[in-house]
């Protein structure tokens, strides 16, 4: 069988990555501005966008999303830094995470960022005192775990009671009380984020009736939640990258237009990563070896788990495709493709159909412009993975 792919990659830029020693990441920097046009395009003038910097942190991919006035979502002080080298507005970073440092805390107090996504009591003391000694109010959103399943893998299902994050309901009263005593922290808004890779929007409608619930809650008991965070968790299409390239922005938001029901001078606010820069990185690697197993053929790359770490930690697929051109006559074989890290799980995608692979081919593993570099590690002693991008092609 002849193979016929649609490919993402032009022969000159395939002709660049084998001059490029392998694995590296490659960005596609026009999609990403597409994607980010869209995004604007999509977005109701009064929702409000903070990219999660969690998903990439690159400071290339940072300038161009900065470009588009949006706030950004820090979960640790490096990113607040980051986000603030790269030119963000700390009015318009929100800080979040279960397990802020003190020094994290203080430096978003010292910063005067727009707001801490707090997620318990404890938390909430610790950064009334922190401010106190600093005769500072610190800005709070809770971070409310509404019970919403997000029907995704378990590991990036945040929104659940069993979940570690956020402040169940049931506390909400003695949080409340709590928050009557403390001085040095003013409520101004509810956080939400049921978890990440969402795919249908059926979650997201049952979160906008939660938060319904739970705003209505608070006013009643006489706190006005001046803004409601809904998180982020859009999924993309990790099956068919070269016709879903871009998210459907529009239709997400249209829930919430129609379902969350704010009071005319509450702000919306959105956490969005996955979405924004998954669909324009690619991990591109070398096949090292083949090695023909009596039912399996493994072909062993140069790019493991220590660059991409998804699909060994969440049985994550990602789209491979040979990036050689197949002869009239090349035929396809099936294979596990693996990393060369000293784990079983190191392993890409099992019984993947390619044209017959040999070694020196260059393979992309497809839409790993979220989680990919990030979570790349030095396991191994692996050298750090490298970038290059769209725009250093000629
Ligand atoms: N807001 C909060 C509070 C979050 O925890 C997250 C992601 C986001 C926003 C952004 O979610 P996104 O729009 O990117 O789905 N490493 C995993 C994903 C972990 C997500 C963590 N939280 C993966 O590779 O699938």
């Amino acid at each position: 069988m002849v193979i016929k792919m649609e490919k993402m990659f032009t022969p000159q830029q395939i002709a660049y990555f084998k001059t490029q020693p392998t694995p590296f990441y490659y960005y596609d920097m026009d999609l990403l501005e597409r994607t980010l046009i869209a995004l604007k395009a999509a977005t109701p003038n009064d929702f409000h966008i903070h990219y999660a910097l969690k998903a990439n942190a690159n400071s290339e991919l940072l300038k161009r999303i900065h470009a588009y006035g949006w706030g950004a979502d820090c979960v640790s002080g490096n990113e607040i830094k980051r986000a603030l080298e790269i030119g963000f507005n700390a009015k318009n970073i929100v800080f979040a995470g279960v397990g802020k440092t003190d020094e994290e805390i203080l430096l978003g107090l010292e910063q005067n960022i727009f707001c801490f996504n707090a997620e318990s009591g404890h938390e909430l003391i610790v950064i009334n005192q922190l401010a106190g000694q600093h005769n500072k109010i610190a800005p709070i959103a809770l971070r409310i775990n509404p019970n919403v399943d997000a029907y995704t893998h378990k590991y990036i299902t945040t929104g659940l009671e069993e979940n570690k994050f956020g402040i169940n309901p049931y506390e909400l009263e003695d949080i409340l009380s709590l928050l009557k005593t403390l001085k040095h922290v003013k409520l101004i808004g509810l956080h939400f984020h049921i978890g990440s890779q969402i795919t249908s929007l059926t979650p997201y409608k049952n979160l906008c009736l939660r938060a319904n619930e739970i705003n209505h809650f608070f006013i009643q008991k006489g706190f006005f939640p001046e803004h409601i965070n809904l998180g982020g968790g859009l999924g993309i299409n990790y099956a068919e990258p070269n016709t879903h390239s871009i998210v459907d922005f529009a239709s997400y938001f249209a829930v919430f237009k129609k379902f969350l029901e704010p009071k005319p001078s509450q702000s919306i606010h959105f956490e969005l990563g996955r979405s924004i820069v998954a669909p324009c990185g690619s991990l591109i690697s070398k096949v090292l070896y083949i090695k023909n197993g009596i039912n399996t053929n493994f072909a062993i790359l140069d790019a493991g788990m220590t660059e991409l770490i998804r699909p060994a930690l969440y049985q994550a697929f990602h789209l491979i495709e040979s990036l050689e051109t197949p002869s009239d006559d090349s035929r396809t074989r099936k294979y596990d493709v693996v990393g060369p890290i000293c784990e079983s799980s190191d392993c890409f995608g099992k019984s993947i159909v390619l044209p017959e692979l040999k070694r020196g081919h260059l393979l992309a593993i497809r839409s790993a412009g979220a989680y990919g570099e990030v979570m790349s590690s030095q396991y191994n002693l692996r050298n750090p993975v490298k970038s290059i991008y769209s725009t250093e092609i000629k």
